[in-house]
C-alpha cells in the first residue's frame, strides 16, 4: 500500500525528513520511491526498487528545498518503474502530486487531457492530477483554488498531497485513504500513518473522508469539502517507537484482520455498479466466458479456490478446485474453452506457478487472481485480475483470504452473471459487505475472550461447514493451527461421520459455522447434534437464522447478510479467535515457526 509524507518547516532537513519518514512507512510494502521538493521551482528524485535505490540517486544529484513531498509506491497501474513512480508533474514541472489510493474515473479524465493535448509520461491513475491541476492554474486559479477543482473532478479513493512551484504551501486531502496531520513546533507534517512523522511529533489530526488541509511555514488549516474552516481535535499519540510500524497494533496479523473493511472498499472500488445491479471488472473486459473452469492454489489461497469452484458451479458452470502442488503430477484434461485460475497473494508461490505453467503447456487460457502487481503469476497469465489489499506483512494471511472470496464473487458475476435479481442482491449485499465486517471487529472481542479462556487446554479443536462454509470451516482450521500450535482440523461436515467422528470427546471443542437457512445450513445443525451427542463442547459462528444457538454451548455471532458473504463474516470471527488463541499462549504471531510468506520451492 503506497505511503505518504510531507513536511514543511525544517528548511535545512527536508530531504532528510522525507527520507526518514520515507523509511517509517516501509513496513507497507512498496516497490518504487520519490520525493519533491520546493525552492520557488521544484526539484524531484524517483527510483524503482528498494529506497537505498533513491538514497543513492539523490547521492548522486543531491536537492534541497525548504518543504516537500514524498511517496512510496506499491503498484496498482502500471508495473513498478522509475516513470510511474510518484512524484507525478504536469508536462512544465509547475506541480507535483502523490497520491495513495485508486482514481476510479482516470481514463475519462485522461482522454480529456490527452484532447486538449497533455502528453502522460505514466501509466499511473494519478498522473491525471497535475495535469489537470495545471489546467486550472492555466486558467488563471490560483494554487489552492486549483487543487480543490482537480480534486472535485476525481471519484475513487485518494489520500493526495500536491505542492506548486513559487508557492509556499503544501495542499492535501483524503478520500477512503488514510491522512495523518502532524503538528509540531515549527514544522508540520502529513503522513499515511503516524510512524511516518512520530520522531518529529506525537500531536496529531486524523483527517476525516472530504477534509482538505493546507501547511505553510507559519501554520496550517483544516478544512472541509465546502471550503469552511474547521477547528479539528488534536490527539496525542502514546505509543512507543517499537509499535509503531503496527500503527499501535501488537501484531501484523491483527493490523491486517483490522484492516479488512479498508481492503474490502479497496477491491470492489470502481467494480460495482448499483444502479444497474451489475458489477464492471475492467481487467476481465478482454476475457471470453469459459465453459470450464479449474483453479489451481495452495493454503489459504486454494480455500479461496475452493469458494470460487462452488460459485462457478452454482453459476452453472462446471468448476473444480486443485491443489497446486498436486496438479502436476496428473494434468487434468484441458477442453476449449477451458480456463485456469491461479489464486495467489503473492503470485510467487512455486507449487501455483509450476501448475499454471503445466496447463499452459497444456493449451489452457490462464487468469491470476493475485494481490501483486508485477509478480510472476501476474506476468506469466495470459490475464490478472488483482485482489488490491495492500501488502499483507504477518505470515498469517487474513485480509487477503476475504480479498480473494469477494474477487472471486465478482469474477462469477462477470464471467457467468447470473438472472437480475442473483447480481443484483450480491451488489447491494457488496456494499454493506465492508460495514459488516466492521461490526464483527467492532463487537467480537468479549465472546473470543471468553471463548479462549474456556477452551484453551483443549486436545484438539475440530472446524465444520457445509457448501459456501466448508472451505471457511477448512480455513479457520489452518489459521488456528499455524499460529497457535494446537491440533486442529477442518472438515465439510458432512464427512465427519465417515471418520473423524472416531476422534470426537468432550475434550474437543467443535467450530460450526452455520449461516443462512439453506439446505446446506440446515443438515449442519444434524452434524451439530452429532457431536454433541459425544460430548464435545459446540461453538456456533452464526448469524442465528436457524437458532443455531439453542444447539450450542457458546456463540460467536454475525451479521445477517446474503448467502454467500455470510461465510465471509464467520471467517472474520475465525481468525480472531485464532488470533486470541495464539497470543493466549504467547506464540510468536506474526513468525509462525517453520513457516514463509511466500513459499518459492515446489
Ligand atoms: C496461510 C498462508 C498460506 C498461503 C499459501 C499460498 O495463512 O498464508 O497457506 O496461502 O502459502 O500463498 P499464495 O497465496 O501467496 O500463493
Amino acid at each position: 500500500m503506497c505511503g505518504i509524507i510531507a513536511c514543511v518547516g525544517r528548511p535545512d532537513e527536508t530531504v532528510d525528513v522525507l527520507l526518514s519518514g520515507l523509511s517509517s512507512l516501509e513496513y507497507r510494502g512498496y516497490d518504487s520511491a520519490g520525493i519533491a521538493v520546493a525552492n520557488g521551482a521544484l526539484d524531484i528524485r524517483k527510483r524503482e526498487g528498494e529506497l537505498d535505490n533513491l538514497r543513492a540517486e539523490i547521492e548522486d544529484r543531491p536537492l534541497t528545498g525548504s518543504f516537500g513531498i514524498g511517496h512510496t509506491r506499491w503498484s496498482t497501474h502500471g508495473p513498478p518503474s522509475d516513470e510511474n513512480a510518484h512524484p507525478h508533474t504536469d508536462a512544465a514541472g509547475r506541480v507535483a502530486v502523490v497520491h495513495n489510493g485508486i482514481i476510479e474515473n482516470y481514463q475519462a479524465l485522461r482522454d480529456e487531457l490527452e484532447a486538449d493535448g497533455c502528453e502522460f509520461v505514466s501509466d499511473t491513475d494519478t498522473e491525471v492530477v497535475p495535469h489537470l491541476m495545471a489546467s486550472y492554474l492555466d486558467d488563471g486559479y490560483d494554487a489552492s483554488e486549483s487543487f480543490r477543482k482537480a480534486v472535485s473532478r476525481l471519484t475513487g479513493s485518494y489520500a493526495l498531497a500536491a505542492i506548486v512551484a513559487g508557492e509556499e504551501a503544501i495542499f492535501a486531502t483524503r478520500q477512503d485513504s488514510p491522512l495523518v496531520l502532524g503538528v509540531g513546533d515549527d514544522s508540520y507534517f502529513l503522513g499515511s500513518d503516524v510512524p511516518a512523522f512520530l520522531k518529529f511529533t506525537r500531536d496529531v489530526v486524523y483527517l476525516e473522508n472530504g477534509q482538505s488541509v493546507t501547511l505553510r511555514p507559519d501554520g496550517w488549516e483544516v478544512t472541509a469539502s465546502d471550503g469552511s474552516a474547521l477547528d479539528p481535535t488534536i490527539h496525542t499519540v502514546e505509543w512507543d517507537a517499537e509499535q509503531t510500524g503496527k500503527s499501535g497494533y501488537d501484531h501484523f496479523m491483527l493490523k491486517e484482520i483490522h484492516e479488512q473493511p479498508t481492503a474490502l472498499r479497496q477491491c470492489l472500488s470502481g467494480r460495482l455498479d448499483p444502479l444497474a445491479g451489475e458489477v464492471v471488472v475492467e481487467e476481465l473486459s478482454n476475457l471470453e466466458p469459459p465453459e470450464r473452469v479449474q483453479f489451481v492454489a495452495c493454503g489459504t489461497s486454494y480455500h479461496a479456490a475452493l469458494y470460487g469452484a462452488h460459485r462457478f458451479r452454482e453459476a452453472g458452470v462446471p468448476a473444480q478446485a486443485f491443489l497446486a502442488s498436486e496438479y502436476s503430477t496428473a494434468v487434468p484434461p484441458i477442453e476449449d474453452d477451458e480456463l485456469v485460475i491461479g489464486v495467489t497473494q503473492s503470485g510467487e508461490t512455486a507449487d501455483t506457478l509450476s501448475a499454471l505453467r503445466a496447463a499452459q503447456g497444456h493449451g489452457a487460457e490462464t487468469l491470476a487472481v493475485t494481490n501483486v502487481v508485477g509478480s510472476s503469476a501476474a506476468r506469466e497469465c495470459d490475464h490478472v485480475m488483482f485482489i488490491r489489499s495492500g501488502p499483507e506483512i504477518g505470515v498469517a494471511a487474513t485480509k487477503t483470504f476475504s480479498s480473494q472470496l469477494v474477487s472471486l464473487s465478482l469474477l462469477v458475476e462477470s464471467l457467468a452473471p447470473g438472472t437480475g435479481t442473483r447480481t443484483r442482491a450480491l451488489v447491494e449485499s457488496l456494499r454493506d459487505l465492508a460495514g459488516n465486517v466492521q461490526s464483527v471487529l467492532d463487537d467480537a472481542l468479549p465472546s473470543v475472550e471468553e471463548l479462549v479462556d474456556e477452551l484453551a487446554d483443549s486436545e484438539a479443536y475440530f472446524f465444520i461447514g457445509r457448501g459456501y462454509n466448508a472451505p471457511v470451516a477448512l480455513e479457520g482450521a489452518l489459521k488456528f493451527k499455524e499460529i497457535t500450535y494446537e491440533h486442529a482440523e477442518g472438515f465439510p461436515a458432512g464427512e465427519l461421520k465417515h471418520g473423524p467422528l472416531a476422534l470426537i470427546t468432550e475434550d474437543t471443542p467443535v467450530f460450526a459455522v452455520v449461516t443462512g437457512d439453506s439446505v446446506p445450513a440446515q443438515k449442519t445443525l444434524g452434524n451439530i447434534k452429532e457431536v454433541q451427542a459425544r460430548g464435545a463442547p459446540v461453538v456456533a459462528v452464526t448469524d442465528g437464522v436457524l437458532e443455531v444457538e439453542r444447539f450450542s454451548d457458546m456463540v460467536l455471532e454475525v451479521p445477517e447478510t446474503e448467502g454467500p458473504l455470510g461465510s465471509l463474516l464467520a471467517n472474520v470471527q475465525l481468525q480472531l479467535v485464532a488470533y486470541e488463541m495464539a497470543d493466549y499462549l504467547d506464540r510468536p504471531i506474526d513468525k509462525p515457526r517453520n513457516l514463509a510468506k511466500s513459499v518459492t520451492v515446489e
